[in-house]
């Protein structure tokens, strides 16, 4: 069984790992599709976002990186993906997901959406929630891989302002 896991991932989260990581162990082979979204205004490019997820994914071998556009059922039926995956991290997640998986299963009864539940250290990460800590100067360190976080200080242009070692009271 192929699952796609399509999303932004501007930036790819720890989180978001935590679900591939998870995925490999039910799918023979996971997608992670990656939108070209023309409406939104990204951090990063397509083409770093699949870079940085690329080499977060390197040690999974049954993990494939791509790029789509156009409807996620399309591209799961061109992929021969019988499952869209998921996560939920809380019931605010799971009405707009289930409003979605409904929509989905009315352009192609073909294509299964599978939800998987976050690990509870991650159920309030999210992209925005990473770039936002980023921007007001906060450390990331522990919310992305250290490579990604280092792609965002970048473009931040900034070193964190509260690195995430704690320092040694007097
Ligand atoms: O990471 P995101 O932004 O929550 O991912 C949302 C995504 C990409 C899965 C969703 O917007 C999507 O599938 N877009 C493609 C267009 C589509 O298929 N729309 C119909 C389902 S609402």
């Amino acid at each position: 069984m192929i699952a796609i896991y399509p999303g932004s991932f501007d930036p790819i989260t720890l989180g978001h790992l935590d679900l591939i990581e998870r995925a490999t162990r039910l799918f023979n082979r996971v997608i992670v599709a990656v939108l070209r979204n023309p409406n939104k205004n990204p951090l990063f490019t397509v083409e770093q976002r699949l870079q940085q997820i690329s080499s977060a994914t390197s040690h999974l071998p049954s993990v494939e990186v791509d790029s789509f556009d156009g409807l996620t059922v399309n591209y799961a039926q061109m992929r021969q993906a019988g499952v869209l995956l998921r996560g939920l991290r809380a019931v605010s997640d799971f009405e707009i997901e289930l409003q979605m998986a409904h929509t989905n299963k009315t352009l192609s009864t073909q294509v299964e959406t599978v939800f998987l539940a976050t690990s509870n250290e991650h159920s309030f990460l999210s992209s925005s929630v990473v770039k936002e800590i980023a921007r007001f100067g906060g450390s990331v360190d522990h919310l992305v891989p250290p490579h990604i976080a280092m792609d965002i200080y970048q473009c931040y242009s900034q070193i964190p302002q509260f690195p995430n070692i704690p320092t040694p009271r007097e």
